[in-house]
């Protein structure tokens, strides 16, 4: 009996070559360039974490953590979690490796996937991949502003058009305090009507009321005094300083007073981008977190940062049409018209990638037609073929694929004759 296939789990991607990892390449090439632009350096933590790095940060009763980790006992019984998200982990290990003793702002930024047992559909999966920044450890809205340029400077060199920039401030924990008990004042009367995880946060962290997917309590929470209107003085000038800066850096914005994370470690500063009639869902997202580090039991470290959703944003340049560069084909492909002259064509092979060229041969017992129809399909600029006769003179025979013109050349012209790289072009 035939064995069943195995498919790859819901809400994963495959991402394959001839066309679409190409596209991926050329993505995280432009992020890499404008981060190092910025002077921000890589970091790479793992995939996987203790359980509770997460529960402590992102919060215990957000979506994220409550319903969406994957988390499982390692055969030690530890809990352990999937990274869902960068931020928790980059602020563990700056203070794990001490970075704080570096001089700050300490810039980092991170390409990877992360895991969250979401819904699957277009543009929401369960491993997809992130680019995000953290400047950790200054408080200054001039911060605030560069993260939010890298954002806006990554999509735009990517092409994509019609962004929206929706910023608010969250406040400090100085006017949460009294924000709380105004926004339980407003929702308390109609508390029996809202969803039991509301129920449960009112009590817990009602601030994360606002941020419920259910239908009846967004309808019920759809006039609740929002924080942008009751933040202290200082988170006020903090956020007109932002506004400044991104007029300055000639970036449109949103005010959003809605606006709220799906993470609970944001302070002052929170931003989503958003690309017009596109999804509904931002394609990228961050803010400011400034008590994340003590959190952890660190020393304060004021940071900022965002991730930005890679998978939602090549959906974004597809809807709009936009080209990205796919490099496609081969410098040489080395045919042989003799069984003979195979292992001369493994060594020219060899000759021609030490130069720098893309190269390849058949490995399959083709006929030198085969081979042809191969080499066009692997889309070669040039065929050598070696044959007995070639060997004896040490010459080879040269066809240029796209003019169809061949020519029998001295063997050492050869790079003269096929000129430059693919990559070079
Ligand atoms: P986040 O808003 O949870 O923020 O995620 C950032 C972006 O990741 C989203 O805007 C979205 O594009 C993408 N994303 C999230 N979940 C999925 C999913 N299931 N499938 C596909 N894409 C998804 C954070 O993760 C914060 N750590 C960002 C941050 C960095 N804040 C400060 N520093």
């Amino acid at each position: 009996m035939a064995k069943e296939t195995i498919k790859k789990p819901r809400g994963t991607n495959d991402i394959l070559p001839g066309g679409e990892v190409e596209k991926w390449q050329y993505v995280e090439n432009t992020i890499r360039k404008i981060a190092a632009n910025y002077a921000y350096r890589e970091i790479r933590t793992p995939i996987f974490e203790h359980t509770e790095l997460f529960e402590r940060g992102v919060g215990e009763t957000t979506d994220i953590v409550g319903k969406e980790m994957y988390t499982f006992k390692d055969r030690s019984g530890r809990s352990i979690t999937l990274r869902p998200e960068g931020t928790a982990p980059v602020m563990r290990a700056y203070l794990e490796n001490s970075l704080f003793s570096l001089s700050k702002p300490i810039k980092l930024y991170y390409i990877g996937q992360m895991f969250r047992y979401e819904r699957a559909q277009s543009g929401r999966y369960r491993q997809f991949n992130q680019f995000g920044v953290e400047a950790i450890g200054v408080h200054s809205a001039d911060m605030d502003a560069e993260v939010i340029a890298i954002a806006v400077e990554v999509l735009e060199k990517l092409g994509l058009k019609n962004l929206e920039i929706h910023i608010n401030s969250l406040g400090c924990p100085k006017c949460r305090v009294e924000f709380k008990e105004k926004l339980k004042s407003y929702i308390k009367p109609n508390l029996d009507d809202y969803c039991p995880d509301c129920k449960e946060r009112f009590d817990k962290n009602p601030l994360r009321i606002m941020d419920c997917k259910n239908d009846k309590c967004k309808e019920l929470s759809s006039d609740a005094p929002a924080i942008l209107e009751h933040l202290c003085s200082e988170c006020e000038d903090f956020f007109d300083q932002l506004k400044q800066n991104l007029d300055v850096l000639n970036i449109n914005y949103i005010v959003d007073k809605n606006l709220v994370r799906g993470l609970d470690y944001y302070t002052h500063t929170a931003f989503e981008i958003m690309v017009c009639g596109n999804f509904k869902s931002a394609i990228g997202g961050g803010g400011r977190y400034n008590g994340l580090a003590e959190m952890y039991g660190g020393e304060p470290a004021p940071s900022v940062g965002f991730a930005l959703g890679l998978e939602r944003v090549l959906l974004a340049l597809e809807s709009q049409n936009v080209e990205i560069p796919v490099p496609e084909g081969i410098d040489v492909f080395v045919a042989t018209a003799d069984l003979g002259a195979n292992v001369e064509a493994v060594k020219l092979l060899a000759y021609v990638r030490q130069k720098g060229y893309k190269a390849d041969k058949d490995y399959a017992n083709r006929s030198l037609k085969a081979q042809m129809k191969y080499a066009n399909k692997l889309k070669a600029r040039y065929v050598v073929i070696i044959g007995e006769d070639e060997l004896k003179n040490n010459k080879l025979i040269v066809k240029n694929m796209q003019t169809g013109e061949q020519l029998e050349i001295d063997k050492n012209k050869l790079l003269e004759v096929i000129g430059g790289k693919l990559n070079e072009r």
